[in-house]
């Protein structure tokens, strides 16, 4: 992008919690980089009345604190901080838009545009109604619309159709950042850049495949949110699912977006529906109680401060799919996501199957599997297990891992996801995004499962804070004749 053209970003929700830990940080590094040409310009919006140099402020204290010391230049800083302004804009509040249209039409009002809606999802269509009707849908506009996108089915199709009366599909971008993490851009080069991968990426190689988002934090200050939404809305409808549709998805006959989106969505269709019975016996939710983080004490899900009493809101959720295609059926692919778990860790495990006969020792059974981890977090790159020998005179076999590093191998600091995403936004390149349609094919998945917990009444299964989640995570895995991939770590 550098080199570029001058464009304005727009971001409603602009002193909110996203546009401060993750916006203005990811834009201050574009800046830095040399991706802004002079007149581009930053214009944060909301409903205080806020100065520009009140803003221009906050901007500053957001990028020394969630900025890298090391990568915090004070001249950088300063060129930055000097492109924000600040409108005051309430969504409801019509002359507002005007306001905000006259300070964007102070520059050509022909540039690009982003609109980014960091705000709450229930005023996404009044904002762009009201955009609309201030002139504000310029030929080269884009709206970015922030998860969450609704709470279930109806609800997204609701927002899909208010903002799609007012903005073609192909000025929508649907962020999930985990579209925008490295390790899953990799996903797409180690698939389709390799040879070597394709043959064996499907059932007959393939066991079981264990996608997991393992996170430490509890719910941070955000018990308004995550209360009414729980792992299944926050976690698996979207992060979860996109990884498993990069990973699954048939390879497409192009980078281009609407190629890679065809072959997502048909993923997300072939998700075998889990309704009623079958959704419960395929599933676990499991809600925290007090445990203990890196040895320091934390409270339960239920003593957090925000959080009902009663709250029968999931902190983990494991599911068992099945994508019906030719390529996947019979390959379960294990789903899981929870808050105060053992460790962060990102990651998506492959097993693939055994020989088919141990030649080696008859006294060794079968041979352990081979060994796939594609590894988002911490350490971002890609391990594969193998069998060797052991150095010595016996015939003996050891596990031994060839390992790729995206750090140490690369040597360059990997782009936030973020950062990624709105350049890819200002580009105008749609491919990590998401598309209306896959959208509601995750909501249509997602909401019997969900319907299924509520009507029968049980409560979550509890598990303690640092561990790896409720006991039936493992007898689920167990009954299928396999093991978490942390449980086979353990015992090495
Ligand atoms: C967000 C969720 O989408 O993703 C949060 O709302 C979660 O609850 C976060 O903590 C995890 O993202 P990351 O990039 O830190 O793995």
């Amino acid at each position: 992008m550098a080199g570029g053209e001058n464009f304005d970003m727009v971001i409603f929700g602009g002193v909110g919690d996203l546009a401060t830990r993750k916006l203005l940080p990811a834009l201050y590094y574009l800046n830095r980089d040399g991706h802004f040409l002079s007149h581009s310009r930053v214009i944060a919006c909301g409903r205080s009345g806020l100065a520009r140099e009140a803003f221009q402020a906050h901007a500053e204290q957001a990028c020394r604190r969630y900025v890298r010391a090391a990568d915090l230049d004070d001249s950088a800083l300063q060129s930055f901080l000097q492109r924000l302004d600040y409108v005051r804009v309430d969504a409801a509040e019509k002359s507002h838009f005007e306001a905000l249209a006259e300070t964007l039409n102070r520059q050509d009002p022909d540039r690009t545009r982003v609109y980014f809606l960091a705000t709450r999802p229930d005023l996404f269509a009044s904002l762009c109604e009201n955009m609309s009707a201030a002139g504000l849908n310029t030929a080269a506009s884009r709206v970015v619309l922030e998860k969450p996108l609704g709470t279930d089915l109806a609800s997204a199709n609701e927002i899909n159709c208010r903002v799609g009366a007012v903005f073609a599909e192909e000025q929508i971008f649907r962020i999930d950042h985990y579209l925008g993490k490295e390790t899953v851009q990799n996903l797409m080069a180690l698939r389709f850049g390799n040879a070597l991968f394709e043959p064996l990426w499907r059932r007959t190689n393939i066991s079981d495949v264990q996608i997991t988002v393992a996170e430490q934090v509890g719910v941070e200050g955000r018990a308004d949110y995550y209360d009414s939404t729980g792992a299944m809305r926050d976690m698996v409808q979207n992060h979860l699912l996109q990884l498993l549709c990069m990973f699954a998805m048939e390879p497409p006959c192009s980078n281009e977006a609407n190629a890679v989106r065809d072959e997502k969505l048909k993923v997300l269709r072939a998700l075998k529906p889990l309704v009623g019975q079958a959704a419960l016996s395929h599933t676990v939710r499991g809600q925290y109680r007090a445990g203990a983080i890196n040895g320091q004490a934390v409270p339960g899900y239920l003593d957090e401060d925000g959080v009902a009493t009663d709250s029968s809101t999931e902190t983990y959720a494991l599911i068992k799919a099945h994508v019906d295609t030719w390529r996947w059926a019979g390959v379960p692919f294990y789903l899981r996501s929870g808050k105060r778990l053992a460790e962060r860790r990102a990651e998506i495990v492959v097993n693939f199957r055994p020989v088919p006969l141990n030649i080696f020792s008859k006294d060794m059974g079968s041979l352990p599997v081979n060994r796939m981890v594609i590894r988002l977090h911490p350490d971002e790159g890609v391990r594969l297990n193998v069998l060797a020998k052991q150095p010595g005179p016996a015939m003996r076999l050891k596990p031994v891992s060839l390992h790729l590093d995206f750090a140490s191998t690369f040597k360059v600091r990997p782009l936030d996801a973020y950062e990624r995403l709105l350049t890819e936004v200002i580009r105008g390149n749609l491919t990590l995004f998401m598309r209306n349609d896959e959208l509601e094919a995750a909501w249509r998945w997602v909401d019997p499962i969900i319907a299924a917990w509520q009507d029968s009444g049980e409560p979550p299964r509890s598990y303690n804070a640092g561990s790896w989640g409720p006991s039936s995570a493992v007898s689920l895995l167990a009954r299928d004749g396999m093991v978490w991939h942390e449980e086979v770590e353990d015992a090495r």
